[in-house]
């Protein structure tokens, strides 16, 4: 039998969803990436997930939790509690929490001493000897002696696909874009359009991202935003609770942060007409819960004695392992180390940038 649906509209956009018949309406603003504040995670304890129904409240009486938490004038206003009110027909749905803003907000640039710079991705120039038949050395085995890094290599397959075609035009001569001793990119000998970072802290309430030109160091523009994952609890504990009673918790609140991340730097590059593809450095610090749920990893562990994280950082990846190819398709991914469950790279890259050690 074909399970029923219903519409749900939003306002005032009168965006229109569906809904499952009995979905909570909570689980659909989250699915939908509506801007509503659940303090508690769902659990009818806050108060705080108040919507206002235009339309369908009737379908569904009040439960115990709303007749405690609302007003008998607000529920006769068409007020109700997103995590208790269950979709049994259409409905027009207007969220209500002011102090969740999904709107993307542009701090000032922050002023920052650059004392000194040495970013782990650097251009080297290279010029090739060409190819003939009295000199048959591969293309990789010949770029890769024409280097001055120390025992320098190519790990990326798509380059090592792309590398006979791009020497080629490019005439033997150009400038490989080091990440430490690794070739990731290979640009033109008078490319001028630069080389770029992105520094990105998720908070619990607030995600910021700042773009950097990583030949000056300079601060480019900055982009933050709150961290959708509110809607699943207001601190780590009540997200943690949350990845533990659904089998897809994680990837959930995951893809909250995944979406709100690759919009911020599309954002920045925009703003400052910089090429996605020329992004080779990210550095993401987060308390130890932000981080294990942007890399997939069930916070589980955090939440009770003897509290041990699966991973405290310091790692490289690729951007498509996080699923960050479509904002930064040419980055490496550095997750900063924390020390324990509950301190995190955030407050390590505190200590680092504040010149105590
Ligand atoms: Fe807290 Fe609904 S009562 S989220």
């Amino acid at each position: 039998m074909k399970e029923a649906v219903h519409k749900v509209i939003f306002l005032p956009s009168q965006r229109t969803v569906t809904a499952k018949r009995g979905e909570i309406l909570l689980d659909v603003l989250r699915r939908e990436s509506q801007p509503i504040s659940a303090v508690c995670g769902g659990r009818g304890n806050c108060g705080k997930c108040k919507v206002l129904l235009d339309e369908g409240s009737e379908a569904f009486p009040p439960t115990l939790t709303e007749a405690r938490l609302l007003t008998r004038d607000e529920i006769a206003a068409g007020y109700r509690l997103s995590c208790q009110f269950k979709v049994m027909t259409d409905v027009r749905v207007k969220t209500e929490d002011p102090e969740v803003d999904s709107a993307v907000s542009k701090p000032s640039l922050p002023k920052i001493m650059i004392r000194e710079i040495s970013p782990q991705v650097r251009l080297e120039e290279f010029s090739l000897s060409k190819p003939d038949i009295h000199d048959q050395v591969s293309d990789y085995s010949r770029l890769i002696s024409a280097l001055v890094t120390e025992r320098p290599r190519i790990d990326r397959l798509n380059l090592l696909r792309n590398l006979p075609r791009i020497i080629r035009e490019m005439d033997y001569r150009g400038r490989a874009v080091m990440y430490g001793s690794e070739v990731i990119d290979i640009l033109p000998f008078s490319d001028e359009s630069g080389i770029f970072g992105v520094a990105i802290d998720i908070g619990t309430t607030t995600i910021a991202v700042y773009l950097a030109d990583l030949k000056s160091g300079e601060i480019l523009a900055v982009r933050s935003a709150p961290n959708p994952q509110s809607s699943y609890g207001q601190d780590v504990i009540s997200r943690i609770d949350y990845t533990m009673k659904r089998d897809k918790g994680v990837d959930e609140l995951r893809a909250a942060v995944l979406t709100t991340l690759n919009k911020l730097i599309d954002d920045l590059c925009r703003e400052s007409e910089v090429s996605k593809e020329r992004i080779y450095d990210t550095s993401i610090v987060g308390n130890t819960t932000m981080i294990h749920i942007l890399l997939g990893i069930s916070p589980e562990r955090i939440a009770s004695s003897p509290f041990i994280p699966a991973f405290t950082g310091g790692k490289v990846f690729e951007s498509r392992e996080l699923d960050l190819e479509e904002s930064i398709p040419s980055s490496k991914i550095y997750i900063m180390p924390g020390i324990s469950a509950y301190v995190g790279s955030d407050i390590t890259a505190g200590i680092l940038s504040s010149g105590f050690v």
